[in-house]
């Protein structure tokens, strides 16, 4: 597992990251949201101990990332790719295998596993110049897997890539995360988070503004669902759910959507029209930070 305590650094102009603390436990998936610039990635380096923190801990399964055998623990795929273009999959693979100490035997047997699960099997032979972006980044996730690493850092392992390819990322993560791995996940898309992580943190300024279930950040951070019903029957009194009627829409500010809809359904209500905006993740940010995920 994962576990970092007031982390710091900076690159000289201000802080990168700045009092980072969380954990992530093996067979979870936590997701690090924010929007460019908001020190995900140096986060992600302080961990795999390719930069030093000024201040604060990090521990892999208690031990320090500095130490090898700590860091055989540990697979990265970082944001900027970190293949061979003029190798194929496979031997980009096996260059990756023999770096971590992997024999022959173990090579073979880990590079066809790694190969399938980036659904890569038919290509494995094609030089990676003539891959895809997202089977790169694909490519990127079977690197890291090469070792059989219980932990993994995923820094925005879907940016740039087709809807195809992003869902058979998904698909393997999800597979990682049922092998118990311990998983750390980079994004700016706030879908994705939603859909993929166990839990998030929402990062801006190097700082982490909250983390925890998606639902139980939107339950502290999101405030009410909002209910607009067309062209409700006058006699409907929406004072006691707190409605207000305006013309042909009524509007009602809850907590739980289903309150309302429950009262339509007790009392037959006829309607034209129904909108439920429930509040997601980018409510979520914006409550948080005053800003846009997406500015
Ligand atoms: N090598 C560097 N030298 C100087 N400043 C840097 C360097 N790398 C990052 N920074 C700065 O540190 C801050 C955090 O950057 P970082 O790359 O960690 O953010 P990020 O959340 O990963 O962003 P992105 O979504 O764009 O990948 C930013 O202000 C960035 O400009
Ligand atoms: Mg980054």
């Amino acid at each position: 597992m994962i576990t970092v305590n007031d982390l710091r650094f900076s690159y000289g102009n201000g802080p990168a990251v700045d009092g980072v603390s969380f954990t992530v436990s093996a067979g979870e998936i936590f997701g690090l949201l924010g929007p460019n610039g908001a020190g995900k990635s140096t986060t992600i380096h302080l961990i795999g101990g390719v930069l030093s923190p000024a201040g604060g801990e990090v521990r892999l399964d208690g031990g320090d990332p500095k130490r090898p055998a700590t860091r055989r623990r540990l697979g990265v795929a970082p944001q900027t790719l970190s293949l061979y273009e003029g190798l194929t999959g496979e031997e980009n693979c096996a260059f990756f295998g023999r770096l971590n100490g992997l024999s022959s035997k173990l090579l073979k047997e880990r590079t066809a596993r790694a190969i399938d699960l980036a659904g890569l099997t038919d290509r494995a032979r094609d030089r990676v110049s003539a891959y895809s972006g997202g089977m790169k980044r694909r490519l990127n996730l079977a690197v890291a897997l090469i070792h059989d690493p219980p932990i993994l850092l995923l820094d925005e392992p879907t940016v740039g890539v087709d809807p195809q390819s992003r869902n058979h990322l998904f698909d393997s993560i999800e597979a990682l995360r049922g092998e118990g791995r311990a998983i750390l996940f980079t994004t700016h898309y706030m879908e994705e988070a939603q859909r993929l992580c166990d839990r998030v943190a929402v990062m801006d300024h190097g700082k982490i503004m909250d983390s925890g279930s998606v639902d139980g950040l939107i339950a502290r951070h999101g405030g009410p669902s909002v209910v607009e019903v067309e062209g409700l029957d006058r006699s409907f009194a929406v004072e006691p759910l707190e409605g207000t009627r305006n013309g042909d829409l009524c509007r009602f500010e809850t907590p739980n959507p289903m309150i309302v809809l429950q009262a339509l359904a007790d009392r037959k209500a006829a309607y034209t029209g129904l909108r439920i905006h429930r509040a997601d993740l980018e409510t979520v940010f914006l409550n948080l930070t005053g800003r846009r995920l997406r500015d």
